[in-house]
């Protein structure tokens, strides 16, 4: 979603913004801005499209050197992504310039009243209505801040915000409410951004700003209040990845990268969570363990890849410590009145941190008193700080839009929450408990191996050319692995993918399947016995209908042979474990398919990293 950034201090702001908005590109959008404040007043450009077409007009029509300037990302929600709904947004004076993230509800009585006094507004928009309402509150006499301020308090919605005014070169303002804003603190220079991507070239050492929140940037000061002027209290942290984590590093996509930090995302992950004697111990469990030995049913909330990751916990959770799990997408979850006590423990994953769907569920969880536990992967996103307890995953930071070494690093993470239930409650014996992780511990080889196999999935991707529609199939927790591999199939070669339990096959979606259609199948390892042989089972009906089967089963399992078209072998892990092996092919097909197709598989049309609406 969109992405800001906020510079001031003595380089030239136009470079450092259009940097800084090069590392957001990930999060997705469709147009771009950047505006300066210098000794003459305020300039800016903007354009609909990639940076690339601003970056050429910046390059015919270049801005003035500035030490002061914001810059966005627009991924368009009130109006099309053209050039005059694109970001900065300024009044029709020229004074103010402003950029936002997230969606002001009430804009449209705003817009009236500001119509009303005889201005005009230019754009689509529900943002632009911020820049007249600060220039009015200048016009009036506040200065910057207290004019942002007051602004901040007749807004509904979610936004952040990030200003700066032609008369006050050498100060930036931002605000946020529900949607994210961080500080990046410098030498004699200071930066804000929707996350730590936008000036990690620059500093590591970051802010985190709270909820209902304005930030006054200079070049040596940063002053945080609330929205009353009072002063607020702030978290200073260090990031603990650099530039160097957020490059390609030689790979043609980030996709291909994050695909192949997966072993150590896994590692990172399970790394320093257990004792010599396999007792688990998770530092960021704020929850007592009395607390969890109460807890009954486990709601676990989501959106997209993470969401599946929670389907995938569903099976070992409920297995390990017989608490019955419900999995919800997190967009459904409140609209449905569900049934939640204090002895409910929700847990939510999200990748960013900042999903507003996930975050919306997780407060009104808390309202109804249950405790909320976050798995997430972004060091100080609203989402960990607004829930009860966390366990980070560690799989560094995630650039390609689809979701894959954060996937796999969930799934670890839920497993290490379900395996410290039963240790707590004494659901399982220690020993039973220490074998388990020391096969997830084995998992990074096992995932490495897929990796190194990765020839396999590329020939048949070639092979595949030309196919329009493609059936993922999976029983138990090949089931959530199936439709992760749809789900990446149609997100990155926007084609029909669809995900299916094996075993429903015959109730419906076995119509679709015609001669040529290819089918992923999902094969749990033989030694599951009757699941084992259902899904060989299956594969024979589709195959019998005229489809083409690719089918995923272990090394040794000689059973399928007959009926693969295609045969990529796993190696041999637990079955609760196989998605953590099973994921990666189909991750990989994903992502070649789609180059094959000539699609940008890093930034996928439509899509948004971080879905900071509703
Ligand atoms: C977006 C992304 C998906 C991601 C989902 C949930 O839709 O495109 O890749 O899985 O959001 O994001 P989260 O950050 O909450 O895991």
């Amino acid at each position: 979603m969109c992405g800001i950034v906020g510079y001031v201090g003595q380089r030239s702001a136009v470079d450092v913004v259009m940097g800084g908005l090069r590392r957001l590109e990930y999060r997705g959008y469709d147009s771009g801005g950047v505006a300066v404040v210098g000794e003459g007043g305020l300039s800016s450009a903007k354009k609909a499209g990639k940076l690339a077409n601003l970056d050429a007009l910046l390059a015919e029509q270049p801005l003035p050197d500035a030490g002061t300037g914001i810059g966005h990302t627009r991924w368009a929600t009130h109006g099309g992504p053209t050039d005059r709904n694109a970001h900065p947004h300024l009044d029709d004076t020229g004074r103010v310039a402003i950029v936002h993230n997230g969606i002001i509800e009430n804009f449209a009585d705003l817009r009236d009243g500001i119509e009303r006094s005889g201005r005009e507004l230019e754009s689509e928009t529900d943002s632009e209505v911020v820049a007249f309402l600060v220039q009015e509150r200048l016009a009036a006499g506040d200065d910057l801040a207290e004019a942002v301020r007051i602004v901040c308090r007749r807004l509904e919605g979610a936004f952040t915000l990030v200003i700066c005014d032609a008369q006050n070169p050498g100060v930036v303002v931002g605000a946020r409410r529900n949607s994210p804003l961080v500080v990046g603190r410098g030498e004699g220079e200071n930066f804000l951004g929707s996350d730590v991507a936008a000036f990690i070239e620059h500093t590591r050492d970051a802010i985190e700003l709270g909820q209902d929140q304005v930030v006054v940037i200079t070049a040596d000061d940063i002053v945080v209040t609330d929205f009353d002027g009072a002063p607020a209290e702030t978290t200073e942290y260090t990031v603990d990845w650099d530039l160097s984590a957020a490059q390609k590093d030689g790979y043609e996509w980030y996709m291909l990268k994050e695909i192949a930090e997966q072993p150590k995302a896994v590692a990172d992950t399970l790394l320093g969570r257990h004792d010599a004697d396999g007792l688990l111990q998770l530092d960021e469990m704020r929850l007592s363990d009395d607390e969890l030995r109460g807890v009954d049913k486990i709601v676990a909330i989501a959106c997209g890849t993470s969401y599946y990751a929670a389907l995938v916990a569903k099976y070992a959770i409920e297995h390990w410590t017989r608490i019955p799990v419900e999995v919800e997408l997190a967009s459904e979850f409140r609209y449905r009145d569900p049934i939640l006590d204090q002895s409910t423990l929700v847990v939510t994953i999200s990748q960013s941190g900042e999903t507003m769907d996930t975050l919306m569920a997780i407060r009104y969880a808390r309202q109804q008193r249950a405790r909320v536990l976050s798995i997430c992967n972004t060091n100080g996103s609203t989402i960990p700080r607004e829930s009860d307890a966390v366990i980070y995953t560690h799989a560094g930071p995630e650039v390609a839009v689809a979701s894959t070494k954060a996937f796999l690093a969930q799934i670890v993470a839920c497993y290490l929450l379900g395996l410290y239930l039963a240790q707590v409650k004494g659901a399982k014996f220690g020993d039973e408990i220490a074998r388990i992780i020391d096969d997830l511990d084995r998992t990074p080889a096992a995932i490495q191996r897929m990796l190194d196999d990765a020839d396999v999935v590329r020939k048949i991707s070639a092979e595949l050319a030309g196919a329009t529609s493609f059936i993922f199939l999976g029983r138990h927790v090949g089931y959530p692995v199936a439709l992760e591999g749809a789900l990446k199939l149609k997100e990155l070669a926007y084609l029909h993918a669809e995900g299916f339990a094996a075993g429903e096959l015959k109730h419906g979606p076995i119509a679709v399947i015609e001669e040529g259609v290819p089918v992923f199948v999902v094969v749990p390892p033989p030694g599951r016995g009757e699941v084992h042989d259902k899904v060989v089972s299956n594969i024979q009906e589709v195959r019998a209908r005229g489809a083409r089967t690719i089918v995923l089963a272990q090394d040794g399992d000689d059973s399928v042979v007959p009926y693969a078209d295609h045969l990529i072998r796993l190696p041999e892990v637990p079955t609760l474990l196989q998605p953590l092996v099973a994921t990666v092919p189909l991750q990989i097909f994903a992502c070649e398919y789609a180059a094959q197709l000539g699609h940008d598989v890093d930034q996928p049309r439509n899509l948004a990293k971080s879905v900071t609406v509703e």
